[in-house]
């Protein structure tokens, strides 16, 4: 009986002991990822106060980027892509204006200047 003691004993104090080391005592709460802070969500009256050549955001399929540094680089005339500063440009970046897409490549150099999520 007293062997029987000990060892309930002993059992209690081990299972008490790997339950207290583990973290499952832990709110739920602490145990759950952070939420990855996304930079900020912007509607478009706040993109569309960026519609220069000098300050030029546009909102494409749900992102804000800042083109501004963009711009001297990309190879058609500069009045194509300006036109589109401050605005929902998707259709226009979808099409070129000319019914063909962008390369894959633009889609990488774009990833680059994104700034924010777009809050239509
Ligand atoms: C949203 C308005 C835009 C319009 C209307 C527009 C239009 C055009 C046009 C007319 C061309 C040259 C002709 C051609 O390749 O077919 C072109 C090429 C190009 N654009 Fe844009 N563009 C826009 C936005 C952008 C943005 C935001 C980027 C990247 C940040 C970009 C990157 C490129 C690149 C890399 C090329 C060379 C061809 C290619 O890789 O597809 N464009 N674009």
């Amino acid at each position: 009986m007293r062997q029987l003691f000990i060892a309930a004993t002993a059992a209690f104090w081990l299972l008490l002991l790997g339950f207290a080391s583990s973290d499952r005592w832990l709110p739920a709460v602490l145990e759950a990822p952070l939420p990855v802070a996304d930079s900020q969500v912007h509607a478009l009256s706040e993109v569309a106060r960026h519609h220069t050549a000098d300050d030029c955001w546009m909102a494409i399929n749900g992102q804000v980027y800042d083109l501004s540094s963009y711009l001297p680089e990309h190879p058609s005339e500069p009045e194509v892509i300006v036109a589109w500063c401050g605005r929902e440009a998707s259709e226009a970046y979808r099409s070129k204006m000319k019914g063909r897409a962008h390369s894959a490549r633009a889609d990488r150099l774009l990833a680059a200047y994104r700034i924010a999520t777009f809050k239509p």
